[in-house]
């Protein structure tokens, strides 16, 4: 994977992403052997839009690897501020550093930015399209609590038309031929068709659904998301789906055992707080799985399969 650009969770296949969790897990038991993996390397991290789980994990994961993290995340203080194109910008950051994670409002911004840097570049969210590492960690994080991700049958709940998360997940998911994934939207922010076309064509089963009480019996995985306020075009359409779906532990009386409720957060009411201390609740331990991913991938794009210190 050396020298590699992660631009889509489709540039992995199962088998490369049961690798990565290998690696992760390695990492996870044994962080004292990656310690000094990439001393003398250097990480930039160039946020366009806000961020604190993928910025600080990214940036948690280059300390714990011995690396170095150059951050930039508030336009407003550098050259952008005076007219840089966004192209220079990644010019110069090529110039300073070993590999660029970048997050952008423009779809495509990532997949650009990879065309113009040497190194290889890692996409961090390019407005509604991909957010391919979140999906590493999610189905790493099914992986590891459940022992394995095919068959299982999946719930995708919310804003599956601007969420790029979501969209992620359930393309991630695809690759592990789930038994039926539901996707469980209020009518306006079902799935792309474009998605959807690549779900027949690697020949998922799928359901699109608003019925969130109706599929959730069937359910091993409710992976739940917040409705993108950011991403809509008139703030009207938002005020009519806001809160259209909360996931509490009345909702979760007719839950099967064993369900694990998913969020990539930020949450903002779509899982009340009671579900917290439920052991339902997996989206805290997804969330520390940010680090040993990120900290696999980021040995993996420097430099490589070799193992332990330089
Ligand atoms: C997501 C994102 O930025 O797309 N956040 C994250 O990276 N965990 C999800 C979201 O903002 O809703």
């Amino acid at each position: 994977m050396k020298g590699k650009d992660i631009i889509s969770i489709l540039d992995f296949d199962a088998d490369e992403l049961i690798d990565i969790f290998e690696l992760a897990k390695d990492i996870e038991g044994n962080p004292e052997k990656y310690r000094d993996t990439l001393h003398g390397y250097v990480l930039a991290l160039l946020f366009f839009e806000p961020s604190t789980r993928t910025m600080y994990s990214f940036q948690t994961a280059m300390a714990r690897l011995g690396g170095a993290s150059l951050v930039f995340s508030d336009t407003s203080k550098t050259s952008i501020a005076k007219g840089e194109t966004l192209g220079d910008t990644i010019r110069m950051f090529d110039g300073y550093a070993d590999a660029i994670v970048i997050r952008h409002r423009i779809e495509g911004a990532a997949k650009y930015a990879a065309d113009i840097a040497e190194a290889p570049v890692i996409n961090a969210g390019d407005g509604t399209h991909h957010h391919p590492t979140q999906a590493v960690i999610d189905l790493y994080t099914i992986w590891k609590y459940r022992g394995v991700i095919e068959g299982l049958n999946i719930g995708v709940l919310g804003d599956l038309k601007y969420g790029r998360a979501s969209t992620s997940f359930i393309y991630g998911v695809s690759l592990f031929k789930p038994s039926k994934l539901y996707l469980i939207s209020p009518e306006e922010l079902r799935l792309k068709e474009e998605v959807k076309s690549d779900l027949d064509r690697m020949g998922v089963d799928f359901v699109e659904t608003t019925d969130l009480e109706g599929s959730l019996k069937e359910l091993d995985v409710l992976y739940v998301t917040r409705i993108q306020k950011e991403r809509f075009p008139d703030p009207a359409e938002y005020e009519r789906v806001k809160g259209s779906y909360v996931v509490n532990m009345e909702l979760l009386k007719n839950a099967k055992e064993g369900l694990m409720v998913m969020h990539p957060l930020p949450r903002v009411d779509e899982i009340s707080t009671d579900v917290d201390s439920s052991p339902y609740a997996y989206y805290f331990k997804q969330a520390r799985c940010g680090v040993p991913i990120r900290m696999a991938l980021l040995k993996l794009v420097i430099i490589g399969d070799k193992n332990g210190c330089r």
